[in-house]
């Protein structure tokens, strides 16, 4: 008898696993969602959840991140009082947004889950939920494979690391339903993407954490571990500590060669509509990230741009500011998933803005 309100596009796996199949095979009531979060206004999803009496809302971090930016008004002005679940998906969601989906969306009484999965994966692999009833939720972390998922964590020289409290790319030990058997039109491709890297085991491509209590968070992509002074650490790390500025809504870090520290982070960040003191901010953010990580970890550069690239599913393009950054514009390679590449040119012409500013004052 439950709603079920995944608000995810249509064309991504969330869009056809988790709005049509899943639900409709277990004899829910699922809700088609074609729209943005915004249209026409920031209170269309709350509209939605009290229109619908949804039970179980299920939304990305990105659309999460924006919406906190519009205030808590737009969420307060509908009865959410349905909601028993709250769901998010698609990259890692930092402490600020996991924090706000919860007290303000969720009135601190809904389950918050962080489900990890892929579309290689055909479901969700890692989840605070389903677990004993009322087992403690971790803020931020996915924390528990689903049944007859066994995550491994494995170092840089592809050994299975014991114990917890450690750091590493995230295999899966053995098969499961649901999951991806090859690349259409090219096998090779997918044994060397998938099974190649560490023998015997299904290679992610993401970094995780298991902590002191045996759960798993998700750090984020392995190409976004970046190594300042030999300390290595996920980008999303450092988002995480930027994102707790209440004026900063959303960023995204990438490494950069760095002559002395071999690399370094340089931070895009986006702006609160009405935020003017620019530089007091990223005075702010360089101690955040001092404080809640380390000072070798604070960017050695933080540009305001407008937006940052995305994809259809809201996923941030790391690798286009990455080429923006080391010159290498002329050849973003594949950028046919960017929601808006009229993006692109924006950040590029803020970035040359910014170079010119710091050679003047140099
Ligand atoms: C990648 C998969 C995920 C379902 C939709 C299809 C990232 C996904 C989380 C999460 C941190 C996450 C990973 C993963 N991701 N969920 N809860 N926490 N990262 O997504 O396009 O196949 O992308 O999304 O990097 O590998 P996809």
């Amino acid at each position: 008898g439950d709603v079920f309100g995944c608000v995810a596009d249509i064309g991504w796996i969330t869009g056809h696993s988790y709005v049509v199949y899943g639900p409709l095979c277990n004899g829910g009531t699922s809700v088609l969602f074609e729209s943005t979060p915004l249209y026409p206004d920031p209170g269309r999803y709350w509209e939605t959840v009290q229109r619908l009496k949804i039970n179980q809302f299920y939304g990305a971090p990105t659309a999460v991140r924006l919406l906190l930016k519009y205030g808590d008004k737009w969420v307060k002005k509908y009865d959410r009082s349905s909601l028993k679940m709250l769901g998010s998906v698609g990259e890692p969601i930092n402490h600020e947004a996991w924090h706000w989906f919860y007290n303000v969306v969720g009135d601190s009484r809904c389950t918050l889950v962080d489900t990890w999965w892929q579309t290689e994966t055909g479901g969700i692999c890692i989840s605070p939920r389903p677990s004993e009833e009322g087992a403690e939720i971790i803020p931020a972390m996915a924390m528990r494979p689903f049944f007859g998922i066994i995550p491994v964590l494995m170092d840089e020289n592809g050994r299975v690391l014991e114990g917890n409290d450690v750091s590493g790319a995230l295999c899966l030990a053995e098969p499961w339903p649901g999951m991806a058997r090859t690349i259409y039109g090219n096998h090779q491709g997918f044994i060397d993407t998938y099974l190649k890297t560490y023998p015997g085991y299904y290679f992610t491509g993401d970094g995780a954490y298991r902590s002191s209590e045996g759960y798993y968070q998700i750090t984020g992509r392995m190409d976004d571990v970046i190594n300042i002074s030999g300390h290595r650490l996920g980008t999303a790390e450092i988002e995480d500590a930027l994102d707790e500025h209440p004026d900063v809504p959303e960023t995204a870090v990438i490494g950069y060669p760095h002559e002395i520290k071999g690399e370094g982070a340089f931070a895009f960040i986006v702006l609160k509509e009405d935020v003017a003191h620019t530089k007091d901010v990223k005075e702010e953010l360089r101690s955040i990230v001092a404080s809640k990580i380390a000072k070798y970890a604070v960017p050695d550069h933080i540009l305001v741009v407008k937006r940052l690239p995305k994809t259809r599913s809201g996923k941030i393009m790391r690798r286009v500011l990455k080429k923006i950054v080391t010159n290498q514009s002329s050849n973003l390679g594949d950028i046919t998933t960017l929601d808006d590449p009229s993006v692109v040119t924006e950040i590029l012409d803020a970035y040359q803005k910014y170079k010119m500013e710091q050679s003047a004052s140099s």
